[in-house]
């Protein structure tokens, strides 16, 4: 009593606000910003909004199966929608490459495609030389090794000089560049005199015999790289070290043509540059995630980095990046590890230990420094349904088609919503790929006839050959197929020739 009649419990507040940003830090126009899901607390809708922040660099952690790729799939495809960006995202697993056809994108495999490691792409030999040599510093343990690091940098130098080219000068006409094979023979021709010589030819003998031709001619259009969405699918590539090489490389390239890309004073991003589970290229400061990091703003370039594991992402990604996502981590040395960069509560460090899948707590850097929290739950990422292929394979047929579209062909055939969810479930179960035998007994029990099947089969591009292969065996039922089938393309035939087209393949 004394103390309320003192005045003391009145200057007390007792209503103090949650602590998540305010909402004119959360809420923008849909038009000019991307929707990612509502706060825990006072569940207000959060809108990414580049503008407001520092920077449009995402740097994003947590564990296996946590929600990291759902979130940069949903918030790239809305990127595109939004603000009309571009992407290229670094696929280390091949986790990106069937989303990225399915969103309308082009997919360039590594291994399959190539790029000269010494390919110049507006550099000059010089700077080229060495970020080569710096790539394999960061992958090798050439660092231990300064002669052998000094000879493999004379000899790519010398490579570019016997081509005619200037070291400190960009190419001027297009010339013929060398490669590592070049590389290799200078080093074997001086390793007669000197045995470090033969040592470093030999580093880049097994190179050059790991990664077959990729790192030595290039059939990646590279400005293609940076038109509309573009997946780098690298985990063709054999090992670690040979993927980290091909991002890197693909890497200092996006560097140097954002470097010739106009300043854009007005904020916004073109580029969204992804880069997810790269463990080995976002810990190193010499790395180009970092450069782009600290230059990418002015020229509207995004990177987003992604990982499980927040010590491989360097601290000055964490400490730079505008926006930061923290699913969920088990082990207390990894949080600290990010707390020790982003500033967070206790009360923060209690709630993410138990989130759930797609639910992070998230950390923003505004471009206006205001006075409230920096910190808020995302309740759970809200992000697109993603696409999947459902595959139907037998003998040498093997076809495609996306999820949903099954679902609506499924119930075009006549089945019903129990009857089609139930096939759709059996997809799910066995890896979305199923054999045709299967699908076709499924949807035969579900009611549809065989020739409807078979037909349907055909509009996803099964050819008369591979249907035989699948429906012809000797089992009375699949002779009836076989013979259905056969009936059903004399139908079609007679139609075809009816309106006076041809047969189909
Ligand atoms: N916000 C979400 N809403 C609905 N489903 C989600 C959400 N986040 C993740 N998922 C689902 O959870 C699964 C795992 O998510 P995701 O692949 O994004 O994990 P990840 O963190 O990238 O794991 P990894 O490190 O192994 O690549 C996926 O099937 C995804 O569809
Ligand atoms: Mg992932």
């Amino acid at each position: 009593m004394q103390k309320a009649m003192s005045g003391e419990l009145g200057s007390r507040r007792f209503l103090v606000r949650p602590p998540e940003p305010a909402p004119e830090m959360l809420l923008s126009l849909p038009s000019s910003s991307i929707y990612l899901g509502k706060t825990l607390l006072l569940h207000v809708p959060f809108f990414w909004n580049p503008k407001k922040l520092v920077n449009p660099h995402i740097c994003i952690c947590g564990i296996t199966g946590s929600g990291k790729s759902y979130l940069i799939k949903s918030f790239i495809t809305r990127a595109r929608l939004i603000f009309g960006a571009r992407a290229l995202i670094l696929d280390w697993a091949g986790e990106y490459s069937e989303w990225v056809r399915l969103a309308g994108g082009k997919v360039v495999s590594f291994g399959k495609d190539g790029l000269n490691l010494l390919d110049l792409g507006g550099s000059t030999a010089h700077a080229r030389t060495r970020q080569v040599v710096e790539s394999l510093e960061m992958l090798t343990d050439l660092q231990s090794f300064p002669k052998q690091r000094r000879l493999t940098e004379d000899a790519i130098e010398q490579a570019f000089l016997s081509m005619g080219l200037k070291l400190h000068q960009p190419m001027r006409r297009k010339k013929r560049q060398p490669t590592l094979e070049q590389v290799h023979a200078i080093l074997k021709k001086n390793s007669s005199r000197d045995p470090e010589a033969a040592e470093a030819a030999r580093r880049i003998r097994t190179l050059l015999l790991s990664s077959g031709k990729s790192f030595c001619s290039t059939t990646i259009g590279m400005n293609d790289l940076l038109s509309g969405l573009v997946c780098v699918d690298l985990h063709s590539l054999p090992t670690e070290s040979l993927r980290s090489l091909a991002g890197l490389s693909i890497l200092q390239f996006v560097k140097e043509k954002m470097r010739n890309e106009p300043y854009r004073p007005e904020g916004g991003v073109s580029l969204f540059v992804v880069v997810d589970e790269a463990w080995k290229i976002a810990a190193d400061e010499r790395s180009d995630v970092i450069s782009i990091v600290r230059e990418g703003r002015k020229y509207g370039f995004g990177i987003i980095v992604a990982s499980q594991n927040p010590t491989d992402v360097h601290k000055s990604i964490f400490s730079n990046a505008g926006t930061t996502f923290l699913f969920r981590l088990t082990l207390s040395s990894e949080r600290e590890y990010v707390r020790s960069s982003l500033t967070y509560s206790d009360y923060y460090e209690e709630i993410s230990h138990g989130m759930g899948v797609g639910t992070a707590l998230v950390h923003l850097e505004m471009a206006q420094p205001l006075r409230c929290p920096r910190n808020f739950i995302l309740e759970k990422v809200d992000g697109e349904p993603l696409m999947r292929l459902a595959r139907i394979r037998g003998g040498r047929m093997d076809v495609e088609i996306e999820k949903d579209e099954l679902g609506r062909r499924l119930l075009s055939l006549g089945l019903s919503d129990r009857k089609s969810s139930e096939i759709l479930s059996e997809f799910e179960r066995s890896s979305f790929s199923l054999e045709a035998e299967r699908f076709s007994s499924l949807l035969e029990s579900a009611g549809a006839t065989r020739a409807s099947v078979l037909s349907f089969l055909r509009e996803l591009g099964a050819s008369e050959k591979d249907l035989l292969g699948v429906y012809s065996a000797s089992r009375p039922g699949r002779h009836q197929g076989g013979e259905a089938m056969l009936r059903l393309k004399k139908n079609n035939l007679r139609k075809n020739k009816s309106k006076g087209g041809g047969e189909r393949a």
